[in-house]
């Protein structure tokens, strides 16, 4: 089987994604099945940037599926003095089975990819949140489908709205959308738009899937018709320091129950978290009985099983 790696939602086509949220489904439901499926294999986890979620669930994921995980903090291994990508990628391939790794630029997690001889899958980086987005369709697929069933086409037809920083998190959930036929629209003031290159992508890949694609700078009329608002933080990891001025410029953007209100009724409230109550999302929302947001963080430990059985178990 050649090498796979999973550096963005675009590395699997729109039916290897609904694989892959049949087989989190099935990894959910099913744990035993899987406790040998990855035994004796080590990942490598390089973080650059600071994780709970991520590093903890790909931790036990791989402990779950009969592996190891070793966590290496970027200040700590020779790439905090220097070396390169590429002698890193080369060597950690001659010991462990898989690199996951969350960086700051994107093109470090695609040297990754391309001097690595094992999978590489992307934890986040400035651009692109992958394994984020994927665990939010199957939290979705979850809470709308009947009778506790798992039926990957109710996404079709429905909307999700995100509210906020056209940040790596909008650029996921727009590819995420249009592999599964979801409607993504993006609400975002203009000067925080996300990348044309990737709403564009989203739209010719929407076409086929028949995923609505739409970028909108108004927070009243961009939220209606939403069965579900998505919101992260306004300031990214890295952006530290325009914290204050992103707190003025998304004066307006906050998801409070106004908003809420202002989306069809039913309508979900997700986040991928760490979350800033008072900031992009109000308490009352965030805590309420719309918020989706503890089942989402605990998906990410099926979908990254799932991803991780594909792309290093052979499947
Ligand atoms: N959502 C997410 O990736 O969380 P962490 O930053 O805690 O890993
Ligand atoms: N946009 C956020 C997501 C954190 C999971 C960040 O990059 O910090």
């Amino acid at each position: 089987m050649s090498l796979r790696h999973y550096l963005s939602v675009t590395d699997l086509s729109p039916a290897e994604v609904r694989e892959t949220l049949l087989l989190a489904s099935d990894i959910k439901r099913n744990p035993g099945k899987y406790r040998q499926a990855l035994a004796g294999q080590t990942l490598a986890m390089i973080f650059q940037k600071k994780s709970t979620r991520t590093r903890v669930s790909f931790e036990v994921g791989m402990y779950q599926l009969g592996g190891h995980a070793l966590f290496l903090s970027g200040a700590d291994i020779q790439i905090g003095r220097g070396e390169t990508i590429e002698d890193t990628a080369k060597v950690i391939s001659r010991y462990c089975n898989g690199i996951m790794a969350r960086v700051y630029g994107h093109d470090v997690i695609e040297d990754l990819g391309k001097y690595a001889t094992v999978p590489v899958i992307n934890g986040l980086s400035d651009l692109e949140h992958p394994c984020q987005t994927l665990c939010d369709v199957q939290t979705l697929v979850e809470h709308w489908t009947a009778d506790g069933g798992f039926d990957p086409d109710v996404l079709r037809g429905k909307t999700l709205c995100y509210v906020g920083d056209g940040n790596n998190m909008a650029h996921s959930l727009l590819d995420t959308g249009a592999a599964t036929g979801l409607n993504v629209t993006i609400v975002a003031p203009a000067d925080y738009a996300p990348s044309p290159v990737i709403v564009e992508r989203a739209r010719k890949l929407g076409e086929q899937t028949g995923a609505k694609i739409v970028v909108s700078t108004d927070p009243i009329s961009g939220v209606q018709g939403a069965d579900c608002i998505y919101t992260d933080v306004w300031a990214s990891m890295g952006q530290e320091e325009e914290a204050q001025k992103r707190q003025r410029d998304f004066a307006g953007f906050q998801v409070d129950e106004t908003m809420m209100r202002r989306a069809n009724p039913g309508c979900l409230f997700m986040h991928c978290l760490p979350a800033h109550r008072g900031e992009e999302v109000s308490a009352e929302v965030c805590d309420g009985p719309r918020s989706i947001i503890f089942d989402e963080a605990e998906n990410r430990l099926h979908i990254q099983k799932a991803l991780m059985v594909r792309l290093m178990g052979g499947r």
